[in-house]
């Protein structure tokens, strides 16, 4: 049988995290790291898989288990809409997101069959680089194209939504959108039919000022943040998610006028707002206040709770210098770079 590869990119919020999840916009880029899945299709009714995360685990964890268990657990999950139950649920017996992600895509294509997979992730787990997304994308490419159907993106990206529903509870779409499109985009909630529009235009001249920063990894997941927020007065809710609208907006200008100063001041504008929201950790805190001493612009990446920071600063030396000082690595990333594709089919 033949095996397919398929790539997603992980992906960093420049701004508009959680504001994003109730209707704000959000500009999210595009990360030079990927998860690959590789799928061969199975006569058997098994879903067989490999993991291997480079940055969590050495040795390979396997898994496997019908694909009739794996589409009940999904079916019950959409259907009550109520997601607090299969957080608890996650709580006693974690949740397998490639044995989820791979029999939802089997069950959107109606495919009655199983298949081998193997998943290699350079995107740390948990630390707001969007590897679930990564995950759901490039399983729902591999899995689709080694069941010979051609989706397009708009298909392989719902698909990947519905996974990320499964994962998060109420997502905003942004972060499965940008790992399938690729680029630097700019996102709005707008079911059903969301407002996607690529700004590469607007990516600024030297992107390798942007630098990131991993702090502890945070010990919530995406939908347990979400809720911390969704749990917060709604008045002082309100008025902190029109502020981070206005503030990705401004950014919008800032990136496309390569305006250095007022995109360094939007960072830190969002970031004192997300931390208002409870979302920032003391970790992020320091971190970000000691960029901001030195004129620059630094804010916590994605739902928050620990994981990347992204910081950026005119002058690289200085910024890199500040990072180490407070015991951190910076860290590289190309921005912007291409979305879901295909690496090999043998
Ligand atoms: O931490 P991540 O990579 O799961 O990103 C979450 C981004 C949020 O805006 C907080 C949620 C969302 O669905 O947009």
């Amino acid at each position: 049988m033949a095996t397919v590869v398929a790539s997603a990119p992980g992906k960093v919020h420049l701004i508009g995290e959680h504001s994003v999840v109730y209707g704000e916009p959000a500009i999210i880029a595009a990360i030079s790291l990927r998860c690959t899945v590789s799928a061969t299709r199975s006569e058997s009714m098994r879903i067989w898989g490999r993991e291997l995360h480079q940055t969590l685990e050495a040795t390979p964890r396997e898994w496997a288990t019908s694909l009739e268990q794996a589409c009940a657990i999904h079916r019950s999950c959409m259907q009550s809409k109520n997601f607090r139950p299969l957080f608890d649920l996650m709580k006693k017996k974690p949740m397998n997101l490639p044995l989820v992600a791979s029999a939802l895509v089997l069950e959107k294509l109606s495919v009655r069959t199983g298949a081998n997979i193997k998943i290699r992730s350079d995107i740390p787990i948990g630390s707001g680089l969007g590897s679930s997304a990564a995950l759901a994308v490039s399983m729902a490419k591999a899995l689709s194209t080694a069941y010979c159907y051609e989706l397009s993106s708009d298909e392989i990206n719902r698909i990947a939504f519905e996974i990320e529903q499964f994962n998060h509870g109420t997502p905003s779409g942004g972060d499965n959108s940008t790992c399938c499109l690729g680029g630097l985009i700019w996102f709005e909630k707008r079911p059903p039919v969301n407002i996607i529009r690529q700004v590469e235009g607007a990516i600024p001249g030297n992107l390798s000022n942007f630098l990131l920063v991993q702090t502890r990894k945070r010990e919530k997941k995406t939908g347990q943040l979400l809720q911390i927020v969704r749990d917060l007065p709604e008045d002082f809710r309100v008025v902190r998610v029109k502020i981070l609208g206005r503030v990705t907006g401004e950014m919008f200008g800032a990136l496309g006028r390569k305006d250095a100063a007022t995109i360094k001041r939007l960072m830190n504008e969002a970031q004192q707002v997300l931390a208002e929201l409870r979302v920032s950790t003391v970790e992020i805190d320091q971190l970000t206040e000691a960029i901001r001493r030195i004129g620059g612009g630094a804010k916590l990446s994605g739902a928050g709770g620990g994981g990347f920071v992204i910081c950026f600063h005119e002058d690289r030396k200085r910024l890199e210098e500040t990072i180490r000082g407070m015991g951190y690595s910076p860290c590289e990333v190309q921005l912007g770079v291409k979305g879901v594709r295909l690496e090999a089919s043998a």
